[in-house]
């Protein structure tokens, strides 16, 4: 019978195996939305790559709003429901932390769920003021961009500290999970389909919005 993965999986020395977790979709969103920040911040200084810059914002705001979709209908470890829980939880997660055997989740544990929730809601925030200053509703919008991309980008350290010290703790390489997506846990609780077809569907929605933004095809959406 499959155990309750809402809560965490204790039984660290049980039947444990490398089980699917992450989805392909869920994937796909992670790394593109790493290269998009990461594009979007080396271009946001200069006139020439202004372009680029509003392409990997247009990209990134596609995404996040891809991910929230599918964290209302995708598989099981992707759904928010599965994952956010309130300050209890997140409270008693990283107690254990304190102790020798910190508790384990098969998907995203309470305190990195709220870190995820952020960067999400940051992120929404950095694409809308980065689309409202480009179209001249003040400068004061684009100081709120700049602001809270920096807001932003502190959860981010956050979130690859905590990604680093759950890897050290858990003794479980959480980054390589998130590219093969399989984590360890029971086999009944591994997640059933990849989900190919959504992924490639990612893709090319990425890709209409990077051929349609370079190329001249999508001028409304420009400033
Ligand atoms: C190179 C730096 C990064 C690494 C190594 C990394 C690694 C990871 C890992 C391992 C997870 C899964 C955590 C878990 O097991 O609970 C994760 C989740 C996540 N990361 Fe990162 N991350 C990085 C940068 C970023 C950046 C720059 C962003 C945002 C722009 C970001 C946003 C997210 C989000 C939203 C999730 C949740 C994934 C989902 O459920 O869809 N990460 N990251």
């Amino acid at each position: 019978m499959a155990s309750d993965v809402t809560s965490p999986d204790l039984e660290l020395t049980g039947d444990r195996t490398p089980i699917l977790v992450w989805d392909v979709p869920t994937r796909v969103f992670h790394w593109a939305l790493v290269f998009c920040f990461m594009l979007a911040y080396v271009t946001s200084e200069s006139e020439r790559w202004q372009l680029w810059h509003v392409t990997a914002g247009y990209v990134f705001g596609f995404l996040l709003i891809f991910r929230i979709f599918w964290g209302l209908i995708g598989t099981r470890y992707a759904r928010f429901t599965h994952f956010v829980r309130g300050p209890k939880a997140v409270a008693a997660y990283l107690r254990t932390l304190l102790t020798r055997h910190p508790a384990h989740y098969v998907g995203h544990n309470p305190a990195g769920a709220w870190a995820i929730i952020g960067i999400l809601m940051l992120g929404l925030m950095t694409v809308l003021t980065g689309w409202a200053s480009f179209n001249d509703y003040g400068d004061w919008i684009g100081e709120l961009h700049e602001a809270i991309v920096n807001l932003l980008l502190l959860v981010i350290v956050v979130h690859v500290v905590g990604v680093v010290v759950s890897s050290f703790l858990h003794r479980e390489n959480l980054v390589r999970a998130m590219v093969n997506g399989r984590k360890q846990g029971h086999p009944t609780d591994a997640i059933r389909y990849p989900q190919w077809i959504i992924g490639m569907l990612l893709i090319t929605g990425m890709l209409f919005f990077i051929w349609g933004l370079l190329t001249g095809h999508m001028p409304w959406l420009l400033p």
